[in-house]
């Protein structure tokens, strides 16, 4: 998804069916603010409004993924954007595979399944079969499209698919997670009059609304203080993204983790001058910053700080493989080529490829905002996805 704010002049209401499921969440929040004593914390109403069963964003029926409004969608990723996303993310995928001598992904929230079907299509014209390509997503909803269309786009690989409802203790392969860390609950903090305030969610007069309360973790506060914050200055901290790659570092006994998002190290995440945070929400593609608008109805989504993400991979004892812009990984893996075996002749075929493929490496679109951050493991390589223009040393 592209998360440059425009504030919406009016947008498209939801049909009577996605209204009673929102106000249904809606009920399902009051009732854990009252049991909570009147205030939640954001991370946790940010994770009941995407992931609530049945009800939530992700684990609801919403359609999510897609290229208009108009097709009941919010946002467009790049394995939607182009199947040369994941043409040449294979690149580096089989790289690693080929280094650890292991044969098995594990995706985690597949979205679609678009990025899932080209990876297997790619990897097994690269010679890189696979034994299996596993599916972990917080969204039940979802594994049925995923299905389908891995049917329809991998019909002779689909077979290779599995889907886990739980991460195994240990993993030998290739981990992947495409606009999946943005998507974890984030905790809100407020500077004014010179202090750090926890920004939470209380309910008044039927709606949902922001309040602040004194931090209570002397961890909390020592983090904070470090930001040269003016007032009227918001910010987030990123606990379940930072464990979430924790976890996964822990499981890789052998291979390599790929994450693809958007954020920044922690220096310029942080910087004095981003006085409002990342926040941010998609509704019929249109992104604004009203969490509370339509709840279980639009995603809700923050930058990632990369800083923290490598901190906690490293912490695990495994090794930072690399760190840069989506542009540059995806120039160093080559879709520049992929994109060259198109014919321009073809204009049918080769314009919308072209463009696509300029959105994802233009520094005002996807290429400069966007990075990927990788983990590996009992492994020794530097690919060459990350061989020019590895900016670690800026972590
Ligand atoms: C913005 S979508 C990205 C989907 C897809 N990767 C793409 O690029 O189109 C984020 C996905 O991450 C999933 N997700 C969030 N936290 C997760 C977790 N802890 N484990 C697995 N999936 C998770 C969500 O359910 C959702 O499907």
């Amino acid at each position: 998804m592209n998360p440059k704010a425009h504030q919406p002049d009016s947008l498209p209401a939801p049909d009577a069916a996605a209204l009673a499921q929102s106000n249904a969440l809606v009920e399902l929040i009051r009732a854990e603010i009252d049991a909570a004593g009147g205030w939640l914390p954001f991370d946790r109403y940010m994770d009941r409004a995407l992931y609530a069963p049945r009800l939530g964003y992700y684990s609801g029926g919403a359609i999510k993924f897609g290229r208009r409004a108009d097709d009941g969608s919010d946002f467009i990723t790049a394995p939607e954007l182009s199947p040369l996303f994941a043409a040449t993310l294979a690149r580096p995928v089989a790289q690693a595979l080929e280094a650890s001598g292991t044969r098995d992904v594990i995706e985690f929230g597949a979205g679609t399944g678009r990025l899932a079907a080209g990876l297997l299509n790619a990897l097994d014209a690269h010679g890189a079969l696979l034994d299996s390509y596993s599916i972990v997503d917080l969204s039940g909803e979802l594994r049925e499209r995923q299905q389908a269309l891995l049917e329809q786009q991998a019909p002779a690989l689909a077979a290779r698919v599995r889907w886990l409802d739980a991460l195994p203790a240990e993993f030998a392969g290739v981990v992947i997670g495409n606009e999946v860390l943005d998507a974890m609950p984030v905790r809100l903090f407020a500077h004014a009059n010179g202090a750090w305030r926890e920004r939470g969610v209380v309910h008044r007069d039927d709606a949902f609304v922001f309040e602040d309360r004194a931090l209570q973790s002397t961890h909390d506060a020592a983090f904070l203080d470090e930001i040269e914050a003016g007032d009227d200055y918001v910010t987030e901290t990123h606990e379940a993204a930072c464990a979430f790659t924790r976890t996964i570092c822990r499981m890789l006994t052998r291979g390599a983790a790929f994450f693809i998002d958007y954020g920044f190290p922690r220096h310029e995440y942080y910087h004095g001058q981003r006085t409002q945070g990342t926040l941010m929400c998609h509704y019929r593609h249109r992104a604004h910053g009203d969490p509370f608008l339509y709840p279980g109805l639009q995603d809700i989504t923050a930058h990632v700080e990369f800083t923290g993400i490598a901190e906690a991979g490293v912490d695990t004892g495994a090794d930072l493989l690399g760190y840069t812009s989506q542009a540059r990984f995806l120039m160093n893996a080559g879709i520049t080529d992929a994109l060259a075996e198109f014919d321009p002749a073809d204009a049918a075929r080769f314009l919308p490829a072209a463009n696509a493929v300029q959105k994802l490496l233009s520094e005002a679109e996807m290429g400069e905002l966007f990075k990927v951050i990788a983990f590996s493991r009992g492994i020794d390589v530097t690919l060459d996805a990350f061989a020019r223009g590895d900016r670690s040393h800026t972590l």
